[in-house]
């Protein structure tokens, strides 16, 4: 369904090479020197986005050749076969569809495999409203007849990240119902968790695309135990709710078929809290705020899918983002979101774009002999300045980021938010500029100064959103979404599967077998040394 197109063998690769010879030098400072009007050249506007590019190390030509690049590898083809299911993830032999998890227009149908997947989707939002609102609004009771006050998630990955990061996002926009998220197997975190709660008013979200995911079983193990202390098993079931492409395996699971909520195999995991998967988004902020930021993420897709590329923020973030991976040899990209309610975005990042991009073959199968997938990581500004900014700043490395940053505040007195936001744009600013070596004091030693010198020229890009709402939480989570696409079809790869999580689940199966069996088998001698190292000291 995807051409395989080598992009090192493409001309405007070519011209990219030979231009880098001449930029590889640049300094963007003179860049601005020379042309007055960069600020107002190197920056897109749609709807509540602004993204500023100019404070990056390119030039028209550049910008032209980069273009150039995303028409020779027919990015607009895949865009096309992403948005109408074609079959794209190859190596699953599945469509690609989370946009139309968000697709309100039912205007052509979507066929995967003889079926209208518009219409499954369309008929499990209508499930999803009808029960969240009646969790919300306390008529959908538990065992002991009392409205839930406590959601807890069980999931990981796809079915924690993404959710997570969005009811952390939303504070503004949350009900009364609190929620939990449980992924990892920490019995020492899951009890804590638990343990401020009362499980009769706890209602438990299994969220797991496949049902057999090792962490998610055993976790809900453990809850189903913990609410069994509770209440009689038939009173239970009450409390239980499932989230899965296995809907079977959820029925065996015991979870009541009417709150089974299905996902399907053409929505990725790290692309799926638009789905089902998002309940505990929906329980949190209530199902019209949900649909706002599916409403927010499908505006973004309208902009991917028809703005012209040099007029299309996804695709520009892509670019920029080869230029420097593949290029500058800048193996990481910082995201810094001067929100603190977006804690969790990074790590939401994390998932979406090294789990689509980590890959090492090409789309024939052979081993590739360029970069791929960038590391992301990133916190929240101002926190991050104090944590690792001083790197970005006079480190020998040079890290682009991604600066995002909120308009407008939701508190009445915006006092703190103008001192967020200054440091926000002080941050770019000293970044693009440097500053000179000085001496702060008379007395001081003249050697001192050079400690002072801060060469400036780290490139940066500027997202600025007018207020953090569902819709435009929705839209900026699309937003990197494409630029992941984006930037798997420019390097030739499938971003849709991830055998490489599944072979490491293998290995920890096997080494389980013989932690419990107090046998270690045979591994390398580091293995070796370190599981028989465990053994002799996990019981002294
Ligand atoms: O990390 C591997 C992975 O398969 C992710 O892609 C997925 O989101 C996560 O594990 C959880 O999988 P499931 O939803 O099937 O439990």
């Amino acid at each position: 369904m995807l051409p395989s197109i080598n992009p090192t063998t493409t001309a405007a690769w070519a011209k990219l090479c030979e231009h880098f010879e001449h930029m590889k030098s640049i300094k963007m400072q003179d860049l601005f020197d020379e042309d007055a009007s960069r600020g107002n050249s190197f920056n897109i506007q749609f709807d509540e986005f602004l993204l500023d590019y100019s404070k990056n190390k390119i030039t028209k030509e550049t910008l032209a050749y980069l273009l150039e690049l995303g028409e020779e590898v027919q990015l607009k083809q895949a865009i096309e076969a992403l948005f109408t299911g074609g079959k794209i993830n190859k190596t699953e032999n599945r469509a690609v569809l989370h946009t139309a998890l968000r697709d309100f227009t039912q205007e052509a149908p979507i066929w995967v495999d003889g079926v209208n997947v518009l219409e499954e989707i369309q008929e499990t939002r209508v499930r999803m409203e009808y029960f969240v609102t009646e969790v919300v609004e306390g008529r959908y009771l538990s065992s002991s007849g009392q409205p839930f006050t406590d959601v807890v998630n069980i999931g990981i990955g796809g079915s924690d990240l993404g959710p997570k990061m969005a009811v952390n996002g939303l504070e503004n926009y949350r009900n009364h119902l609190k929620t939990h998220f449980i992924s990892n197997v920490d019995d020492d975190y899951l009890y804590a968790v638990l343990n401020k709660l009362n499980p009769a008013t706890t209602l438990v979200l299994i969220v797991s695309k496949t049902f057999t995911t090792q962490e998610t079983v055993l976790n809900a193990d453990k809850v189903v135990q913990w609410l069994g202390q509770s209440m009689e098993q038939d009173e239970l079931t009450k409390h239980l709710v499932g989230v899965t492409a296995e809907v079977e395996r959820a029925v065996a699971y015991g979870i009541d078929p009417a709150v089974i909520f299905p996902m399907w195999d053409y929505i990725g995991g790290r692309f799926s809290l638009w789905s089902s998967v998002g309940l505990s988004i929906a329980l949190a902020i209530g199902y019209p705020n949900f649909e706002q930021l599916l409403k927010g993420a499908h505006k973004m897709d309208q902009h991917f899918r028809t703005a012209p590329f040099e007029k299309n923020i996804p695709v520009i973030c892509a670019l920029l983002s080869v230029w420097y991976n593949n290029f500058f040899g800048y193996q990481t990209e910082a995201v810094v979101p001067y929100s603190q309610f977006l804690e969790k975005f990074p790590a939401h990042l994390q998932q979406m774009i090294m789990e689509s991009n980590g890959k090492d073959k090409n789309r024939l199968g052979n081993q590739l002999r360029y970069e791929t997938g960038t590391l992301i990581w990133g916190e929240v500004g101002v926190s991050a300045q104090h944590a690792f900014f001083q790197l970005f700043h006079q480190g020998t490395k040079v890290v682009p980021v991604d600066f995002i940053g909120f308009i407008k505040p939701f508190s009445a007195t915006d006092t703190n938010h103008t001192i967020l936001m200054s440091n926000f744009f002080g941050q770019t600013e000293a970044l693009l500029n440097g500053k000179e070596a000085t001496r702060e004091k008379e007395t001081e030693d003249p050697l001192i100064q050079n400690f002072r010198e801060f060469t400036g020229n780290k490139p940066s890009n500027t997202l600025l959103i007018d207020q953090l709402t569902p819709e435009s939480l929705g839209g900026l989570v699309a937003l990197y979404e494409h630029k992941t696409f984006v930037q798997g079809i420019i390097w030739n790869i499938y971003s849709f599967d991830q055998f490489g999580v599944e072979y490491g689940k293998v290995l920890a199966k096997n080494i389980q077998r013989e932690i419990i069996s107090n046998n270690v088998l045979k591994h390398d001698s580091s293995t070796a040394f370190l599981l028989n190292y465990y053994l002799r000291n996990k019981n002294a």
